[in-house]
């Protein structure tokens, strides 16, 4: 690799449409936007703007915060029901620490974000998986779960899930946070795909439920923005808050990721973010269709699958014989790529499953992958 080449973990070999990657494509990453509110930030800054900030976040970036959620969420947000954190990623180490203690169980969809089970397992948590469908997780067998133990927290992706891309309904949310309630656990609800709807919004998200006391809402500017912002926010009641603020290295840091917040704040009062998140509605939705075509052209017969409405995944069903891991390895071969399944179970499932990101390729590219993964199924 030529020393100052940008690249990051994971990157394909040139000519090859790996569409396992789950991450944005360069087109989608707003440079001229990040250049505009990091100038209007720089341009009247004072020195204690690089000082450490508060603990919570600065002050006028969680008020800009909320008034963007408020707007997004058609109901009131305020600033001191936020925490400014250093994304998703972040906020899911900060939460184990702070609501779980080693050897508790966590409970997790299943499948789910596979990098969140190696988070909650380097924290010493167990996993237990509670089967999803397409309404959201199965509240009965949640249900039998809590007949057996009670988990420090639920992990759930209610909006355009990952791998999967579905949505939990509305009433299914409810009967989370009221199992939580009755049953004492928490919801820590990562919600980084609200805002990224092609179709129909999703039902409310999790932030709107803080007022059970039981809910953690985690957002992030990584899909909305670029993921190398790595800020996002927690957004609870005060006593989750307050748990939060008491934590060490929250304490030892001062508000995480500090310069980002200001400039995201500039990006937001300038109207900056809320454009970009239209361009990105539009331009998704364009591969969502793409990728749904090339399937059905491809794939009819051979696989299953929902168009999503939202976010970065389409999730495959193939027939139970089809080793999705073992075709992944063959894939570099035809210069292309997917997610095999099994990596997001906790249970080792799943092994006939496919997920594909349509936000890294154009639509062009997503066509000529799902072409080049054909044969591979043959
Ligand atoms: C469900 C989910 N949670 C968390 C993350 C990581 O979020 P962040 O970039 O905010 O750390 C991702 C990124 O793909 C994700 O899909």
């Amino acid at each position: 690799m030529a020393q100052g080449t940008v690249t990051f973990d994971g990157a394909p070999p040139p000519g090859t449409i790996n569409l396992g990657i789950g991450q944005p494509s360069a087109d989608l990453l707003p440079v001229g936007l990040v250049h505009r509110a990091s100038e209007a930030f720089f341009a009247c800054a004072e020195p204690f703007e690089l000082n450490y900030g508060v603990i919570a976040g600065d002050a006028r970036f969680l008020q800009s915060l909320a008034g963007f959620l408020s707007t997004g969420y058609g109901a009131t947000v305020t600033a001191d029901t936020l925490f400014a954190t250093g994304g998703n990623s972040q906020a899911l180490d900060l939460v184990s620490s702070v609501f779980a203690k080693p050897g508790d169980t966590v409970f997790v969809e299943e499948p789910s974000y596979f990098l969140a089970f190696q988070i909650f397992r380097d924290h010493h948590l167990n996993v237990v998986g509670i089967p999803m469908t397409q309404d959201g997780p199965d509240i009965e067998a949640l249900r039998q779960e809590l007949d057996r133990t009670t988990p420090a927290f639920f992990y759930t992706i209610p909006s355009f899930h990952n791998p999967t891309g579905w949505s939990s309904t509305a009433p299914r949310r409810q009967q989370i946070v009221s199992l939580a309630e009755e049953n004492g656990f928490l919801v820590v609800a990562d919600e980084p795909y609200q805002h990224l709807f092609y179709y129909a919004e999703p039902p409310p998200a999790f932030g709107t439920m803080i007022a059970s006391e039981v809910v953690l809402s985690l957002g992030s500017f990584s899909k909305i923005l670029a993921p190398g912002m790595r800020l996002g926010w927690i957004q609870t009641c005060d006593e989750l808050r307050r748990q939060i603020l008491g934590n060490g290295f929250v304490n030892s840091g001062g508000s995480i990721n500090h310069i980002s917040s200001h400039i995201v704040r500039h990006a937001i009062d300038a109207g900056l973010l809320d454009t970009h998140i239209a361009r990105l509605r539009t331009v998704l939705r364009g591969r969502v269709e793409a990728m749904d075509a090339a399937l059905h052209e491809h794939f009819d017969g051979l696989a299953t699958w929902t168009r999503p409405d939202g976010g970065y995944f389409f999730w495959l069903r193939f027939d139970e014989s089809v080793d999705a891991a073992a075709l992944r390895r063959k894939a570099p071969g035809r210069e292309t790529g997917f997610q095999a399944g099994d990596v997001f179970s906790a249970a080792g499932q799943f092994g006939n499953y496919v997920r594909l990101s349509f936000a890294h390729y154009n639509e062009e590219d997503i066509r000529e992958g799902i072409a080049r993964m054909r044969p591979l199924f043959d």
